[in-house]
């Protein structure tokens, strides 16, 4: 009975001291400056990661309906100091500026084109330290198109109430619903804008508006009379991270032959037609193919199990990147359908011949919620393809 008793006693204080050991460490662990530094770099990293999200800003993990925010270090400037009454309107809207250049784009682009329909002046708020990058990013391809902006430091005042439009990333909404609107300032609260139908008919001055290159592209072919250039938008990196769909290798490769097939049957009746009629090239002495992505190694296997010495694999930047498109690519395959870059790559390239996945026929996560339109999102004259059995083909609209 004694010793049982001196068990249950001795048991207890341990249990006490074990617990009290517990709370010690604690405080102890949280005192400790390397848990701090540890912290810190621990959302440093998180942080890092996130913003490496381009596509859509949907985030998986997070509500799809939500466009992720970074949660830390998005320290909102002041509000902005701006005049009323200065017998001028104003369009501005909730610019995703921690994104990139693709999604930048298809924003600043939308809300100018919106403003010219609505006879407003287009207003970028630099709301904080993102949007200063969005704004730098963007003067190094379009200068001429920020330079119709106006633009002022800081968020959005308490004084302008944001105005709900477009609220699905990818889907058209008609603006004739705004024409009434008579406020001095119109912030819309819309995101992404990633129609077409917001700019119709604008490509020819959006090509006026990019930046001349100040170099020649010399590590890359020229397009020309004799030299037919396929350029081939590969996005990887990010898109595995966060399961947006991309193709697969032997995808590909089967578009490229699509595409070939497609020139060389083309070019077996150009005796008969205008050249330009078959812009798919092979009535061109010479054809190269350049890829463009972010998984070199990918590239440099496609290229090597393709059309290897006629290959290239382009290590520009962006900026640099779009401005080749417009200057050279006779033809643009778009292969991770929902790559908004691509979708520039495309949109602005010489020849304005576009092939692209078939969203339909992927795992998008916006189509599955209803998000996205395809006849918004891609132009009618682009081609979309798809599997069937070993090959690609065309497929229907
Ligand atoms: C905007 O204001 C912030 C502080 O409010 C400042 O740090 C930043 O440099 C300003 N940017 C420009 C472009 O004036
Ligand atoms: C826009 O405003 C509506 C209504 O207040 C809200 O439900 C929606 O989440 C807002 N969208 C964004 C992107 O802030
Ligand atoms: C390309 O193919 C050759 C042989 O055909 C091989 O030696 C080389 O390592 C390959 N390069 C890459 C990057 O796959």
């Amino acid at each position: 009975m004694i010793e049982r008793n001196i068990y249950v006693d001795i048991y207890k204080i341990d249990k006490k001291k074990k617990s009290f050991d517990g709370v010690h460490y604690a405080v102890r662990i949280v005192k400790s400056p390397i848990f701090w530094m540890v912290f810190i770099l621990i959302l440093l990293l998180f942080e890092y990661w996130r913003n490496q999200v381009d596509p859509m800003a949907y985030v998986p993990f997070l509500s799809s309906h939500a466009p992720s925010q970074p949660l830390f270090f998005r320290i909102p400037y002041p509000p902005a100091l701006i005049e009323f009454s200065t017998s001028q309107k104003y369009l501005s809207s909730n610019f995703q500026a921690f994104n990139r250049l693709g999604n930048h784009l298809f924003e600043v682009v939308s809300i100018f084109s919106l403003a010219k329909k609505l006879k407003r002046t287009p207003l970028f708020l630099i709301q904080d330290c993102y949007h200063e990058k969005m704004l730098e990013d963007l003067k190094t391809i379009v200068p001429d198109l920020i330079a119709q902006f106006a633009v002022v430091n800081g968020s959005v005042p308490n004084s302008i109430k944001p105005t709900v439009f477009h609220e699905k990333c990818c889907t058209f909404q008609d603006p004739s619903i705004l024409e009434d609107i008579q406020d001095e300032y119109l912030y819309l609260n819309g995101t992404h804008y990633q129609s077409w139908k917001y700019f119709p008919g604008m490509r020819d001055d959006l090509i006026n508006f990019l930046k001349e290159p100040d170099h020649n592209f010399l590590s890359l072919p020229e397009s020309s009379d004799t030299n037919f250039i396929k350029c081939v938008h590969i996005r990887r990196g990010d898109f595995i991270e966060f399961l947006i769909p991309i193709a697969d290798k032997t995808f590909i490769i089967n578009a490229m032959k699509f595409i070939d097939e497609k020139g060389r049957s083309a070019g077996q009746a150009a005796q008969y037609l205008p050249i330009q009629k078959f812009p798919e090239g092979r009535t061109r002495i010479n054809s190269y193919t350049v890829f463009f992505g972010d998984d070199f190694q990918f590239m440099e296997e496609i290229r090597n199990s393709t059309v290897k010495e006629d290959g290239f694999v382009s290590r520009m930047s962006p900026a640099d990147d779009l401005l080749y498109s417009k200057n050279n690519c006779d033809v643009v395959l778009i292969t991770a359908a929902h790559s908004t870059f691509g979708w520039w790559m495309g949109y602005l390239s010489k020849g304005n011949r576009v092939y692209h996945t078939d969203i339909l026929y992927t795992d998008d996560i916006n189509i599955r919620e209803g998000l996205l339109e395809p006849s918004d999102y891609f132009l009618p004259h682009w081609i979309p393809l798809k599997s069937s059995g070993l090959a690609v083909v065309e497929s229907r609209k």
